[in-house]
């Protein structure tokens, strides 16, 4: 498989001196064309700080990062992200379609016209036919996720950065959301770094999952998750091959969590 990116041990601190919070301590992974890699961690590990330095909107004080073999350097067209707060990353003065349009700013050789039918097409690809005339506050919390979802793929970036995007949602909504989104991924051959604290939504939305320890934060180990590419909510989740994954990530967890002193748990 061709190699898309290429994250060699980045390191990320917080403030200076003493009071220096070292937060990424040498991470290194990479992901391939086509792939939907999980990035799963403790909370508070630096997930997010990952990925925005993934996105090139943060840089990493140390490491470096090769995006289709060439530095990255700061924020990329090939390159698009979901921000876990929705409610605050789509534009409420835009109606839903011209959020979504809004993906599509880098992309001067499509006319308006074909813009809008693309448009068009990822509401309905999202389940959001009808409401391209409304405004985002208009719609509930999943629904607004699945616009800025539908923004993400919008670019047709090489590579989507997805940072929680099911966090806020209830869990129904979250189970649909998560077959929404590998039917999306698979359709748009849509190559994927998905972050989250969940370990059941990690295994089961992943080809690899990769296994983030606590602070200072390195990778602690890469599962290759050989489920088939076909996920189904009710027997994916009982195959005993689901549940030894999610065994052996939910342990390194735990003993991430053990080792945390008391008073520092949430
Ligand atoms: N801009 C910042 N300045 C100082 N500390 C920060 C900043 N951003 C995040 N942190 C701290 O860094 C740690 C990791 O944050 P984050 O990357 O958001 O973790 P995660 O997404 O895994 O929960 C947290 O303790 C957080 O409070
Ligand atoms: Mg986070």
């Amino acid at each position: 498989m061709d190699r898309l990116l290429d994250a060699r041990e980045l390191a990320k601190a917080y403030g200076s001196g003493a009071k220096a919070l070292r937060i990424l301590d040498g991470i290194s992974f990479s992901v391939s064309k086509g792939e939907f890699v999980s990035i799963v961690g403790p909370s508070g590990c630096g997930k997010t700080t990952l990925l925005m330095a993934l996105a090139g909107l943060m840089k990493p004080d140390s490491g470096s990062i090769l995006f289709q073999g060439t530095p990255l350097n700061g924020p990329s067209p090939g390159i698009s992200v979901v921000f876990q707060d929705y409610s605050r990353s789509l534009f409420p003065w835009k109606t839903n379609l011209d959020n979504i349009l809004f993906g599509m700013i880098r992309n001067p050789s499509m006319s308006r016209a074909d813009k809008r039918r693309r448009g068009l097409e990822l509401m309905d690809a999202v389940g959001l036919k009808g409401f391209d005339a409304h405004y985002p506050w208009q719609l509930s919390g999943g629904m607004q996720q699945r616009v800025a979802i539908a923004r993400g793929l919008a670019a047709e970036s090489e590579l989507l950065l997805l940072d929680e995007p099911l966090a806020a949602v209830d869990a129904q909504t979250r189970a649909d959301m998560q077959d929404l989104l590998l039917e999306l991924a698979a359709r748009f051959n849509q190559t994927c770094i998905l972050v989250t604290h969940d370990v059941d939504e990690a295994v089961y939305m992943a080809d690899r999952v990769v296994v983030l320890t606590r602070r200072p934060t390195r990778v602690d180990h890469e599962i290759p998750v050989d489920l088939g590419t076909r996920r189904d909510q009710i027997t994916t989740r009982e195959d005993p091959r689901f549940l030894e994954i999610r065994h052996d990530v939910m342990a390194a967890i735990r003993r991430f969590r053990a080792e945390v002193p008391l008073a520092e748990k949430a």
